[in-house]
């Protein structure tokens, strides 16, 4: 016999126009298997069909069901509320990024911190070429890795402050461009990130790469970004180079 058990659900409720956002609470009656992401689509389907989440793949793929579960960014969809302690889960949207309403985060900031140069690590998806991307988005892209999730910008103190700060998923892309260039210009991602607001605002604390669903460890890849610029701005390196550029290793 399966063990079923009723979970209270502490759902973060914001829409459009309202003065200030509110929690609604609903109970839903679970097995040791059911995701939060399946609690949350029983609530908007029994409960609430109003409730705004954003899903797609229900396999830690798409990185679009990210968010805050019980205080801790996570995708809803691989985890099983069996796993969370205690008999009420509050959900609420990734922080950092503003809300559109609910569960559901505009992104657009996010994408847009990315350097235009990390393109080469985005390819087409494997999706059919009759499906209709939706409107406002060209065509379905992914970067390799990393899922666009938005977990670590979520989680990160630097970027709760300092909304120029590129952030997490954005440096650990321009890393990989440097990495594996692909004809791309590493000396300027390199000057793009030598800035206050690029690998030097980190304070290493590491929370992103604790979070990543994926292992991309943005963290590290934040560390190696400001350890190619430190070699690069030793003395003896730019009078070698014949001046300041930012030419890795
Ligand atoms: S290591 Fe840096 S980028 Fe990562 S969460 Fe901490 S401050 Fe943010
Ligand atoms: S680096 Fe990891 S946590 Fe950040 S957006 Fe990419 S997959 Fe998500
Ligand atoms: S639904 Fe795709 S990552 Fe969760």
């Amino acid at each position: 016999m399966t063990e079923q058990r009723t979970v209270q659900f502490r759902v973060f409720r914001y829409k459009q126009g309202r003065e200030r956002p509110w929690y609604d609470t609903f109970d839903v009656t679970v097995t040791p298997r059911t995701t939060v992401l399946e609690a949350l689509q029983f609530i908007r389907r029994v409960h609430d069909p109003s409730l705004m989440l954003r899903h797609s793949c229900h396999h830690a793929s798409c990185g679009t069901c990210g968010m805050r579960i019980n205080g801790q960014e996570r995708l809803a969809c691989i985890t099983r509320v069996h796993d969370i302690a205690g008999e009420r889960v509050t959900v609420e949207p990734l922080a950092n990024l503003p809300i559109i309403g609910d569960l559901v985060v505009d992104m657009k900031a996010f994408y847009a911190k990315f350097t235009p140069m990390a393109m080469p690590l985005i390819r087409h998806s494997e999706f059919l070429p009759e499906a209709e991307p939706p409107e406002g988005v060209d065509t379905y892209t992914r970067l390799e890795n990393c899922i666009e999730c938005g977990l670590c910008v979520s989680v990160c103190p630097v970027a709760a402050s300092d909304p120029l700060y590129l952030g997490p998923a954005a440096l650990a892309a321009a890393w990989r461009v440097v990495q594996e260039p692909r004809g791309q210009n590493v000396p300027e991602i390199l000057a793009q990130v030598d800035t206050a607001h690029g690998c030097w605002r980190c304070h290493i604390a590491m929370e992103c790469s604790a979070v990543c669903p994926s292992h991309v460890d943005p963290g590290a890849a934040i560390m190696a970004l400001r350890g190619t610029l430190i070699r690069q701005h030793l003395p003896w390196r730019r009078k070698q180079q014949g001046g300041d550029a930012h030419e890795p290793r």
